[in-house]
């Protein structure tokens, strides 16, 4: 009697099982169809701008400067994302010889030359939390004393050149309005449900829930062992653009970390430390750019869209090496806490495009202004002979290798 009761649940749950994965099966189907209908070229090489953009992008400041003072902790106003810093390194990032002519624009123009750096590794997430948890991981690089007008007009940037990145393909939200909605749920403790706006399943944005668990990623063994994609387009010249930077170990002698105890809170800046500090082994990288071709569905104005690198493959314009140094100091790591990084610290070849872009310019600019105007930073001169750039409330802090 007990046998056939076991079989019959056996078959039943057996069934069951067959029929979710059938349903499975045909609910990817059906949206891998419906997306290869929708995601299909030709695409505008122009930017759109919506009518309520600028309401929304004050709505989102507002919100982003509360969250800022909700995470503050008890000495410092941190950042509103990537609050948690791994370490600034000093960088080189030197243009190819070989350059092809239509890349070699701006910062690019000239074959062979090296640009000073600096570079902030970082976690995502809008409080500083344990490097194990799931979350994105940042890289900002900032070109320092690069000449000619820049498209903000902050006289405290005006060498600055900056690439901001993390390690995930695609955003989470398509455009402002999204974000708008997405974020303000996200402040009320909604995390998935900001996913989910109406009942009307037509509002639904199931494929963006996916891509921000995927953002949410384990931690990679070392910040240097990550690929940090631009995500959001960007002009380089008259082309439209992503960048990426990727990890190069081929273009620096042979390094081997060794294991790392992930178990620390640190222990990404820790990684950073063994190499760069104690086995004094410079890190490689390589920053490559992916030209959008319109004819495809690489569009300008959805930056939950990956642009397929089967069509457009990503190019290397230039190396970046991160000498071994010592950098884990307090003026360094105050210094770091300090910089401001925004992708429109660029010239007009680099000018960053699409909505995302657009609403990053004023957020970054406003939640900088309100953190450091919070933390009252003293602007102060350089230390003499330093050389790198204008004196700034920025550059304050220890500039050495
Ligand atoms: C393409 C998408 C994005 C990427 C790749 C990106 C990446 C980053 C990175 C790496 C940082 C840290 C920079 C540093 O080290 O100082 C950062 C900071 C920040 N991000 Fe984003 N981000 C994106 C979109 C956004 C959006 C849509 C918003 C909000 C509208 C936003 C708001 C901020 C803010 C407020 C900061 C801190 C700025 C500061 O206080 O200096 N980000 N982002």
């Amino acid at each position: 009697m007990l046998k056939r009761f076991w079989l019959w649940l056996g078959r039943l749950l057996g069934k069951l099982l067959l029929t979710l994965i059938v349903l499975g099966l045909i609910g990817w189907g059906i949206g891998e169809g419906y997306y290869a209908w929708k995601f299909s070229g030709p695409v505008s090489t122009q930017e759109e701008i919506a009518a309520d953009e600028a309401a929304l992008t004050r709505l989102i400041i507002e919100d982003a400067v509360r969250i800022v003072e909700q995470h503050r902790d008890n000495t410092r106003v941190l950042r509103d994302a990537h609050a948690k810093a791994h370490g600034c390194v000093r960088a080189e990032v030197q243009v190819l010889d070989d350059l092809d002519e239509s890349l070699r624009q701006g910062v690019f123009a000239e074959p062979g030359h090296t640009w000073q750096a600096w570079m902030r590794l970082s976690n995502g997430n809008a409080y500083p939390q344990f490097d194990r948890a799931r979350d994105a991981r940042g890289m900002a690089i900032k070109l320092l004393d690069v000449p000619g007008e820049k498209l903000m007009k902050n006289p405290l940037h005006a060498g600055d050149q900056d690439f901001v990145m993390f390690n995930n393909t695609a955003f989470f939200v398509r455009d402002v309005a999204e974000y708008r909605s997405n974020f303000a749920a996200q402040a009320d403790g909604k995390k998935v449900l900001a996913f989910f706006p109406s009942w009307d399943p037509r509002t639904w944005e199931i494929r963006h829930l996916f891509i921000a668990l995927k953002t949410l990623a384990p931690a990679p063994e070392t910040p240097v062992a990550t690929t940090y994609n631009s995500i959001a387009p960007f002009k380089l010249g008259s082309l439209n653009i992503k960048y990426r930077v990727v990890p190069a170990p081929q273009n620096c002698p042979p390094y081997e970390l060794p294991e790392q105890n992930t178990d620390l809170p640190n222990f990404l800046r820790n990684a950073l430390y063994q190499q760069l500090s104690l086995d004094r082994a410079p890190a490689c990288f390589e920053l490559q750019v992916q030209k959008q071709n319109a004819q495809y569905y690489m569009p300008i104005e959805d930056t939950s869209v990956e642009w397929s690198e089967k069509i457009s493959p990503f190019e290397s314009v230039a190396r970046i090496t991160v000498p071994a140094k010592d950098f884990d100091s307090r003026e360094q790591n105050l210094f770091c806490d300090n910089l401001s990084f925004n992708p429109w610290h660029a010239l007009a070849e680099h000018r960053p495009i699409g909505g995302i872009n657009r609403l990053r310019k004023s957020v970054y600019e406003a939640v900088s202004a309100y953190r450091h105007q919070r933390n009252a930073h003293v602007v102060a001169p350089a230390p003499a002979g330093v050389g790198l750039g204008p004196v700034t409330s920025n550059r304050t802090a220890e500039l050495s290798d």
